[in-house]
Formats: C-alpha cells, structure tokens, sequence
C-alpha cells in the first residue's frame, strides 16, 4: 500500500489501472480506523481492482472545536490496519491541499440535510460533507465508493449529491457494524466513561424497541417512537430526538406500511453524542396485499 500526500499524486497513480480499465473503489473515512470502516475496505477489496482509501479528518464539518480537538488521530495504525484490509493507496492530505488559500466553494445539499443531525450539528454540517465528499469523488473518480448506513443521514444527502449534480460513482452501502453487545462501532466510543458504555447500550435497545413494536403490529410512527423513547427514558438517556424517517429524503413519516421506514436516535451520553437508527419495513396488511394482487383499487 502505498500513501499519498497530493491529489496530484493520488491521479497519477490511478492514471495507468484506469486507462486499463481497472474497477476503481473508494472508502472515505476521518481514520480513527474500526471494524466499521474496514468492513468497507474489505467489501470494497472483494469488487475493485484498486481500493482507495482516504484519511482527511475534515476541519469544516465539526461544529465543536473540541471534538476535532480530541478527534484521535495516528496515522500508522490506520495505515497498516487499512493495508491489512485490502486498500491500496491510502490518500491521506493536510488540510491545505484540500483547502488550498482562496478556497470559497461549498456544495450545500437541500431539505435532507435541514432536520435532525442538520439541526444538531448545525446548517454548515452536511454542507461540508458534501463538500469535501464531492471534492474526493472528483478527485478520485472512482468506479464505485463505500458509505456506512450507520451514518443514514450522511448517507442520503451523500446520494442526492450525487444524483443531482450527475457524478458517475456508484455508491455502495455497508451495513452497521456492531459490537457484541450491540453497540454500533464509533470512534467516539472510546471517549465513554465505564458506566455511559453500559448506558449506552440503551440506544440499540431502543431501536430494538421500535423493532419490537412494529414486529407486534404497531403501525402509528409516534407510538414507535414512543416505545423506543420508553427504553432511553428507563436508562436515563435523554434523546436529542427519535424519529421515524423516509430513509430518502429523511420527512417525517406518520404511518409504517409496507415501505422501508427509518428509525433514526441520538443522544448524548456523557460527554459523548452518539448516532444510531434501524431501518424497518412493516408487513402490508394482509386485505391490501390481496387488493394489490387482484388488481383492485
Ligand atoms: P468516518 O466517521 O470516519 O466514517 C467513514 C465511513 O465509515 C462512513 O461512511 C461511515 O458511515 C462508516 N462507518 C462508521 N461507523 C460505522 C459502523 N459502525 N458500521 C459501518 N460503517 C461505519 O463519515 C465520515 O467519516 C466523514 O463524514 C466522511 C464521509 C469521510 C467525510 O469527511
């Protein structure tokens, strides 16, 4: 594997595989490297000639000096964990190849980045996001590039950056990867003293909650979240919000039939703010289904 400090440089080596037709996969990551980032790398190594991966821990989307301060950074260890992986380069930039002086474009992603984590992290968040995700993908061209449905948010806004401005990537979808316990891996877990670790837990309960309720025919997207709101409550974790989502555009969902739905949840648990959510389709009621299958309206 080899590093790559320039955007140059990271071109001039994928000039000759894609002139040779080589599949090009992307991974961008903020390093802090875990087995969530590198079930990516390793699904990308299954389907691409070159894995790329990259390590920029993006300054403009933190909207706490404090925790880009204390984001853990060493490079080694993610260079040879990522290796392990399958990667092939590891991009890894300072901030001034990407933010060259003069910098002044910001590619801003409407109504899926207004609510919940935009409304947290505020309106610049998912603005920067996209910004240095459009600026990888430019940089890269890859065939196809690797997101995380941990980040469900991210990832839509990610997709509609996309669609909408005509980029040829193909974006491809991990799963959320999960500790034994169930807990889903983030590098911020680390920063949760011992007692939030086992508070924490109450997150994925929660969402198994909501799981549960629509599992017992439950079908108003209030009492789903109501019924996951119950489990943090017991744990003592206040939310900073539970919803049920459309997993696209992230509205507001009033009824569960049918459709995917997304129940997204995060809270702060101790110092740490943590992200989880669980995508769920209900059952379409047995009457409609047969409606549907004899064709009636
Ligand atoms: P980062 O938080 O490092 O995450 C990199 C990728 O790993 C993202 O696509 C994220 O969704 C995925 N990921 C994180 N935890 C995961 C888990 N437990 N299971 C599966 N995938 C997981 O997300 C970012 O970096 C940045 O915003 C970035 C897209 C790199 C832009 O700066």
């Amino acid at each position: 594997m080899r590093t790559l400090r320039t955007i140059s440089g990271l071109r001039t080596a994928l000039h000759a595989p894609r002139r040779e037709g080589a599949r090009i996969g992307l991974v961008p990551t903020m390093g802090a490297l875990h087995d969530g980032h590198l079930s990516l790398i390793r699904r990308a190594r299954t389907a691409c000639d070159v894995v790329v991966v990259t390590l920029f821990v993006n300054p403009a989307q933190f909207d706490e000096a404090a925790d880009l301060g204390s984001y853990p950074r060493d490079e080694a260890r993610d260079a040879n964990l990522a290796r392990e992986a399958g990667a092939d380069l590891l991009f890894a930039p300072a901030a001034g190849e990407i933010y060259p002086p003069g910098f002044a474009t910001s590619v801003s992603v409407g109504d899926v980045s207004a609510s919940l984590e935009g409304e947290a992290r505020g309106a610049g968040h998912f603005a920067a996001v996209a910004t240095v995700v459009a600026k990888l993908l430019n940089i890269a061209q890859p065939d196809v590039a690797y997101f995380g449905q941990k980040d469900a948010q991210q990832l839509a806004v990610i997709r509609r950056l996309v669609r909408d401005l005509d980029m040829p990537v193909r974006i491809e979808v991990g799963a959320t990867v999960r500790d034994r316990d169930g807990l889903a891996l983030s590098s911020r877990n680390a920063r949760l003293a011992d007692g939030d670790r086992e508070r924490a837990l109450a997150l994925p309960r929660a969402l198994e909650a909501a799981r549960g309720a629509v599992a017992g025919g439950e079908r108003d997207a209030g009492a789903i979240a109501a019924a996951a709101r119950t489990v943090l409550g017991a744990a003592g974790v206040r939310p900073d919000y539970v919803e049920v989502v459309e997993p696209d555009t992230f509205a507001p969902v009033d009824h569960v039939d049918g459709e995917p739905v997304l129940v997204a949840v995060a809270a702060r648990v101790g110092d740490v703010r943590l992200i989880d959510n669980e995508l769920l389709t209900a059952p379409v009621a047995a009457g409609r289904a047969t409606d549907t299958a004899t064709g009636s309206p």
